[in-house]
C-alpha cells in the first residue's frame, strides 16, 4: 500500500505523500467505521506523567543536583528534562521537566512544595497537559485511521483501465468490502482469485523476476525464494495477505492489514510505527497487465513485501513511523518525501553496483531498468517520460537533503538518492528523525503493541485527513 498516489505510470503504484488535515465534505463518520469495543485510554492514563516548570534565581553549579536529589528522595523518576536559558542573563535557566506521577494527587502537591522550597529555585510549578495531534497509541487504534482517499473505487475514473468494466468495478467492489470489515484481531479475508486475476498476476509476476535477479538488492533476493517456499509466491498464484503476515512477523515482526485504497500520509506513517504496513488486495486491470495508476496487490506483494521481511528495512521503516507520531504537517511532509525516495525509490549501492530497495521500482520494470542498468535503452526513457535525459542522477542518500527535494510523479525520477547499505540507510534515518522538533519521544513496546511516551500529553480528538490532503494533492496537481 501506498499514501496518497495518483501517478499515471507502467507497472508502479505510486504515491504522492501529502499531509494534510480534515475538512468537510468527502469525509465519512469515523463511528461508522466500527472499531471493536476495547480499552482505550489515553496516553496520559496508562503511564501518568506531570509536567512541570522549575525556574532557578541565578545560574550556580549545583541546583540542578539539588533539584534531582528531591526527586531521588522521593522516589520520583524523571522521564523528561530540558533545560532552558532565559532571554536576559540576569537569571538562571529554567528545567522543564516531566515526570511520573499524577498532577492532582496529594503526594505530587507535597513533592512540588518541597521542589519549591529548594535553595536557589525560584518556582516550580505544575504546567497543563499539553495537547498534540491525534496519533495511535495501541495496534488496535488502527481500526480508526483507515478512512482512504478514494473509498476504494473512487480512482477509477476515466483514465483507469477498468472505467468502462464493471465486472471489474463490482469485482474491486467485492474485495474492498472485505478490507473495510477487517478489525485488529480478525482474520484477514482469503480473496479467491479468478483464473483472469491470477493471469495477470502471472504475467507481471515473471516480467518482474527476469530484472530482480539483476537489478534487485540482495537482501530482496535473498528473501524471494522463501516466500515461494513459505507463501505460495509463484505465477499461477497469488499469494495471500494472511500467510505473508504470518511470515513476516516471525521475520521481523512486521504484518499486514487489508486497506481499502489510499491513506494519507499521517495514518499511513503512523502505522509503521507498529510494523504494520497497510496493503490492498485487490489487482490491477487485466487489460493492460504492465499498467496500474494505484497501488494494487502486485505493488504490495512483489515490491513492498519481500523487504518487510528484513529486520534492518523493517526498523528502518518502523523509525519514519515513530518519528510520525503527533508530527507537525511539515514535518509528516518531510517525512513522506524521505519515504518516497526510500521505501519506494531507494537504491543501495552493492560491489560497485546500484541496486534497488524501493517498491516503486521493484514493482516496475521500466523503472527497474531506468535506475539501475547505467545504460538506460531509449524506449526505456521514452516510456518513462524522461527522454530528454540520457540516464539519472544519483545523489548519496541523506535525509537532511532528501527531505527537501522535490519530484515528479508522473514520470520516472530524475534523481535518486544512493545508501551505501541498508545499516547506514538505517542509521542515517535515525539521526534525522532525532533532529526533528519532535512533542514527545516514543517508545515501542512490543509486547503490548502500544506507543510509550516520554512527556506528559494528551491527544487532540482524532479528525478525518484525507478530505484536506486530496485537496492539497489536486493542488499539486493543478500547479504541474
Ligand atoms: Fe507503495
Amino acid at each position: 500500500m501506498s499514501m496518497l498516489a495518483l501517478a499515471q505510470r507502467p507497472m508502479s503504484s505510486l504515491v504522492r505523500p501529502l499531509a494534510g488535515h480534515a475538512k468537510g465534505g468527502w469525509t465519512r463518520s469515523l463511528c461508522s467505521i466500527g472499531t471493536t469495543k476495547t480499552m482505550q485510554k489515553e496516553a496520559n492514563q496508562w503511564e501518568p506523567k506531570t509536567f512541570c516548570v522549575v525556574e532557578t534565581g541565578k545560574d550556580e553549579v549545583g541546583t540542578l543536583r539539588k533539584i534531582l536529589d528531591c526527586f531521588e528522595t522521593h522516589n520520583i523518576n524523571l522521564t523528561h528534562l530540558e533545560s532552558r536559558l532565559k532571554s536576559f542573563a540576569r537569571s538562571g535557566p529554567s528545567f522543564h521537566i516531566d515526570f511520573e506521577g499524577v498532577p492532582d494527587k496529594l503526594e505530587t502537591t507535597r513533592f512540588m512544595k518541597e521542589l519549591q522550597s529548594i535553595n536557589g529555585v525560584v518556582t516550580a510549578e505544575i504546567q497543563p497537559t499539553r495537547e498534540v495531534p491525534w496519533f495511535p497509541l495501541n495496534i488496535r487504534d488502527l481500526d480508526l485511521t483507515r478512512e482512504t482517499l478514494d473509498g476504494g473505487t473512487d480512482l477509477i475514473n476515466a483514465d483507469h483501465p477498468g472505467f468502462h468494466d464493471q465486472d471489474y468495478k463490482r469485482r474491486r467492489g467485492d474485495i474492498v468490502a472485505l478490507a473495510n470489515e477487517y478489525t485488529h484481531g480478525s482474520e484477514i479475508a482469503r480473496i479467491s482469485y479468478t483464473d483472469d486475476e491470477t493471469k495477470t498476476w502471472g504475467a507481471v509476476y515473471s516480467k518482474l523476476k527476469e530484472l530482480h535477479g539483476e537489478f534487485a538488492c540482495k537482501e530482496f533476493n535473498q528473501i524471494f525464494p522463501s516466500l515461494e517456499k513459505y507463501c505460495g509466491y509463484a505465477p499461477h498464484n497469488i499469494p495471500q495477505l494472511a500467510d505473508i503476515s504470518d511470515f513476516l512477523n516471525q521475520c521481523s515482526g512486521f504484518s499486514l492489514r487489508p486497506i481499502s485504497g489510499l491513506l494519507s500520509a499521517r495514518d499511513f506513517l503512523n502505522a509503521l510505527a507498529f510494523r504494520v504496513f497497510f496493503s490492498t488486495q485487490y489487482i490491477r486491470h487485466s487489460g493492460n497487465p504492465f499498467y496500474t495508476p494505484e497501488p494494487d496487490c502486485c505493488h504490495e506483494l512483489l515490491g513492498h513485501v519481500p523487504l518487510f521481511a528484513n529486520p534492518d528495512f523493517a526498523d528502518f521503516s518502523q523509525e519514519i513511523g515513530l518519528a510520525s507520531l503527533a508530527a507537525s504537517d511539515e514535518d509528516i511532509d518531510r517525512l513522506a518525501t524521505v519515504y518516497w525516495f526510500t521505501v519506494e525509490f531507494g537504491l543501495l549501492e552493492e560491489e560497485g553496483n546500484i541496486k534497488a530497495y524501493g517498491a516503486g521500482l521493484l514493482s516496475s520494470f521500466g523503472e527497474m531498468e531506468w535506475s539501475c542498468s547505467g545504460a538506460p535503452s531509449e524506449e526505456c526513457r521514452i516510456s518513462g517520460s524522461v527522454g530528454d535525459l540520457l540516464k539519472p542522477k544519483m545523489e548519496p542518500f541523506d535525509p537532511f537533503v532528501t527531505c527537501n527535494t522535490k519530484y515528479p510523479i508522473t514520470t520516472y525520477q530524475p534523481t535518486y538518492f544512493v545508501a551505501s547499505s541498508m545499516a547506514d540507510a538505517k542509521n542515517r534515518m535515525s539521526r534525522f528523525c532525532d533532529s526533528l522538533n519532535r512533542p514527545f519521544f516514543p517508545q515501542y513496546d512490543s509486547l503490548t503493541q502500544s506507543i510509550r511516551v516520554t512527556r506528559a500529553v494528551k491527544r487532540a480528538p482524532r479528525v478525518s485527513l484525507v478530505a484536506l490532503q486530496a485537496e492539497k494533492q489536486k493542488a499539486f496537481f493543478d500547479a504541474q
